[in-house]
């Protein structure tokens, strides 16, 4: 069993201070939660602030984009490095809306898991399918070739500390989760791949699930065998369900009980 590893995408959203107060109120309702891995992705401008205030809390940062250059003449980019040095252990790659409005491919993202991985960064790999390829039955072949893109050429033993989040592109921000089950379906895809692509390195690989997803249904998702946590959009913006999220675990015992 992996340990889970919640994550909360916060995109282009907050300032400083507000991130700030959102992350005061998640020290303390997520305090004393180890048996999940916590991550917030927060704009390039708030990481550092935020770095002092997750300090000793179960919280980690991630950058939700990197350039694949260490540095130079690239008006407006960040790499790796520096996120590493302004305090995050995590980064996201290829999310659907940096495909969908700054032309990644798999190439962009195969070059990207590289440099995050140069710079010590643990990637969060993005795969998706749109609601035309849900409907012609496409799902699991784009997700597979875009899986095998971003791990082209790359050295399988430098890949265990990546995670694949699966986040169909019709369920971002509609309200409209994947039926659990269906989810289930395509990281048991995944997985397989996962274990073709890099044998026995795909062991700790957690595949995490992404879109609408809510304290109403992550106890469903959290369920499937082959969901190893979730990536969260517009639910991390609310502590409170941010923190019903993280506390899934606690919450299914609280039914079994
Ligand atoms: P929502 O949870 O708002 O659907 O966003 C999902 C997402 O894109 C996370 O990266």
């Amino acid at each position: 069993m992996l340990t889970p590893l919640i994550a909360g995408n916060w995109k282009m959203h907050t300032g400083i201070r507000q991130g700030a107060d959102l992350v005061l109120k998640l020290r303390e309702l997520i305090k004393g939660v180890t048996d999940v891995e916590i991550v917030i992705a927060p704009p390039f401008t708030s990481i550092y602030h935020l770095s002092h205030l997750v300090a000793d809390s179960p919280m980690q940062l991630a950058g939700q984009n990197l350039h694949w250059l260490k540095e130079g003449a690239q008006t407006g980019e960040v790499s790796g490095e520096m996120l590493a040095d302004a305090g995050c252990r995590y980064v996201i790659i290829g999310h659907s809306e940096r495909r969908a409005y700054f032309h990644e491919t798999d190439e962009l993202v195969n070059k990207k898991l590289a440099a995050a991985l140069r710079a010590g960064l643990k990637p969060i790999i993005c795969v998706g399918e749109t609601l035309a390829e849900r409907e012609a039955a496409q799902t699991v072949s784009v997700v597979s070739t875009q899986l095998r893109g971003a791990l082209a050429g790359l050295p399988t033993g430098a890949l265990k500390d990546i995670t694949v989040a699966y986040e169909p592109i019709w369920a971002i921000g509609t309200g409209k989760t994947a039926a659990p089950q269906d989810a289930e379906d395509v990281h048991n895809a995944l997985r397989e791949l996962l274990f073709e692509l890099l044998g026995s390195a795909a062991k700790p690989v957690r595949i995490i699930y992404g879109g609408s997803v809510k304290p109403d249904n992550i106890d469903s998702l959290m369920g499937q065998p082959n969901i190893d946590g979730a990536l969260v959009g517009g639910a991390a913006l609310k502590a409170e369900d941010f923190a019903r999220i993280v506390k899934f675990k606690a919450a299914a015992s609280e039914h079994k009980a």
